[in-house]
């Protein structure tokens, strides 16, 4: 019999989550635990937001705005550009798979960082595309060595700035640089899922660079600083033809009429918005030095959570801390953990397990 599957399926590792707080619960036992593992905002949500859901929840029984109309008005008006430019997907985690599949066949190339957010590599074995996948320098993306891999094939270029797991950025200059350099075929995907909280100076909004390629999309998130990632709802800006390419090929009412009205909502709250970004900014430099003080080396970052080299099996460290009921992220089979800047409270709890199973 034929396989079920192709080869590369076959060999696909599924995206490992962060451990939800109930399944710690489940398996050890622990109560109370603290999830510091998917770069959540520990705010929640907006309460505009919560109040807009609980009005649309009657209407559940209706099918979502399939054009995401509102949402799309409101966000043309935001950035400032034509309502066929913003492309609403079901967290920006599909519109990376979309792109990936409207764009690209198994005779193209996609290039992208390693380590970066493992969506655009999963996306790429799922469909077949090969790829390029350019080892970061110290710990950033490295724009040189990725342009260098760039050929007559290659059809996507996929930067995050702020990067996942790193926290790092690269700047204004180095991106500009990419951006007018790249051959005039190649869409760049400036992945700017962290954006609101990044800090360094010469932080690049690719929004205000879109003068400097035709062929850019910049991709936004609801999940983080607006504390929706429950809805699923993300959001590209790019040029009209790519836009309308992709509507061709999702799914209708690909993002739900929740999400819909909750983002909305979210964009207007401009006060939680600023809250979070103070929050992780205070909470995020403390986590740097109280860090830095334990024998672990801390990634200065720019993002809503840290990369520490444990040095030691970071999985070692994070199932000691699983048994005092914290949540982290572990890489791989490497040295590295990534940790999401908590509230104050969560910060706290981390320390104090860090400080315990380090002693
Ligand atoms: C760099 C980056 N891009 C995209 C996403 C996807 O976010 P969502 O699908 O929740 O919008 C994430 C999520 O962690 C991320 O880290």
């Amino acid at each position: 019999m034929r396989p079920l599957v192709t080869p590369t399926i076959e060999s696909l590792v599924p995206y490992e989550a962060g451990k939800p707080v109930e399944e710690l619960a489940r398996e050890l036992g622990v109560a109370d635990a603290v999830k510091l593992a998917s770069n959540e905002n520990p705010l929640g949500p907006s309460p505009r937001a919560l109040d807009a859901v609980r009005q649309a929840l009657p209407d559940l029984h209706r099918y979502p705005d399939a054009a995401t109309y509102a949402l799309r008005e409101k966000l043309a008006a935001v950035h400032g550009v034509a309502m066929n430019e913003v492309l609403p997907g079901n967290g920006s985690n599909e519109l990376i798979e979309l792109f990936i599949r409207t764009f690209t066949t198994s005779a193209d190339h996609v290039v992208f960082a390693e380590p970066s957010f493992v969506v655009y590599k999963l996306a790429c074995l799922a469909h077949g595309v090969p790829f390029s996948a350019v080892p970061l320098r110290d710990f950033t993306h490295d724009l040189e060595a990725m342009a260098a891999k760039v050929n007559d094939k290659t059809r996507l270029v996929f930067v995050a700035n702020p990067n996942n797991p790193t926290g790092t950025h690269v700047g204004r200059a180095a991106v500009s640089r990419l951006l007018r350099e790249l051959p005039p075929q190649v869409i760049v995907v400036m992945d700017e899922a962290y954006l609101q909280y990044a800090e360094a100076a010469d932080y690049p909004d690719c929004l205000q660079l879109r003068g400097e390629r035709e062929r850019l999309v910049v991709l936004r998130t609801f999940s983080k600083v607006y504390g929706l990632a429950a809805l699923r709802v993300g959001y590209a800006v790019a040029p009209a033809q790519l836009v309308d390419y992709v509507n061709r090929v999702r799914a209708p009412f690909n993002v739900g009429t929740l999400g819909q009205v909750a983002a909305l909502a979210a964009l207007e709250d401009h006060e939680h918005v600023e809250r979070s970004r103070r929050l992780n900014a205070e909470q995020r430099r403390r986590l740097e030095v109280e860090l830095g003080r334990l024998p672990l080396t801390v990634v200065p970052s720019q993002a809503n959570f840290v990369f520490v080299d444990a040095r030691r099996p970071g999985r070692e460290l994070y199932e000691a801390l699983l048994r005092k009921g914290v949540i982290v992220r572990p890489l791989g089979d490497s040295t590295f953990l990534r940790i999401t800047v908590g509230s104050a409270a969560q910060n706290d709890r981390l320390l104090t397990a860090l400080a315990e199973v380090l002693s």
